[in-house]
């Protein structure tokens, strides 16, 4: 069974959003079955290195629309980002020093993250976008 399915609840209608969005899900689950299967933390750090680089490469996008558009919502959005991008980086050096147990951790933590944000936090920001004309 998958850990993390991606469904028509979590789409936002705007393309490359919700592609990168899939993308994130995506990783999240290579995580869980690098755990699942076993596979030590070194197997497991170079697809958290990946998450991290395109989690920064996503919340970029997000928040070049929100500067391009005046989106009132987006120093507290970013404040997300940022707090993740930061544990992300925590988990990262957790990883490296061998902590035993963190990848079902934190499949669920970014698990659980990602469909808070999307629902909730990037939801918000949908009909702001789209009265502007993102597609
Ligand atoms: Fe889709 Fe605000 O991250």
């Amino acid at each position: 069974m998958t850990f993390f399915r991606w469904d028509q609840r979590f789409a936002l209608g705007i393309t490359r959003i919700d592609q990168q969005h899939q993308k994130l899900v995506e990783l999240t689950n290579r995580i869980y079955e690098s755990m699942k299967s076993g596979k030590g933390n070194q197997a497991i750090a170079p697809i958290l290195t990946e998450l991290s680089q395109y989690t920064q490469t996503h919340f970029a996008t997000e928040e070049e629309l929100f500067l391009r558009y005046g989106y009132p919502g987006y120093l507290d959005h970013k404040q997300e980002h940022d707090l993740l991008v930061q544990q992300v980086k925590r988990m990262q050096i957790q990883l490296q020093q061998g902590s035993s147990g963190m990848s079902i951790k934190l499949a669920n933590f970014l698990k659980a993250w990602l469909i808070d944000h999307i629902m909730k936090t990037d939801r918000e920001y949908v009909p702001y976008l789209k009265e502007k004309g993102v597609r």
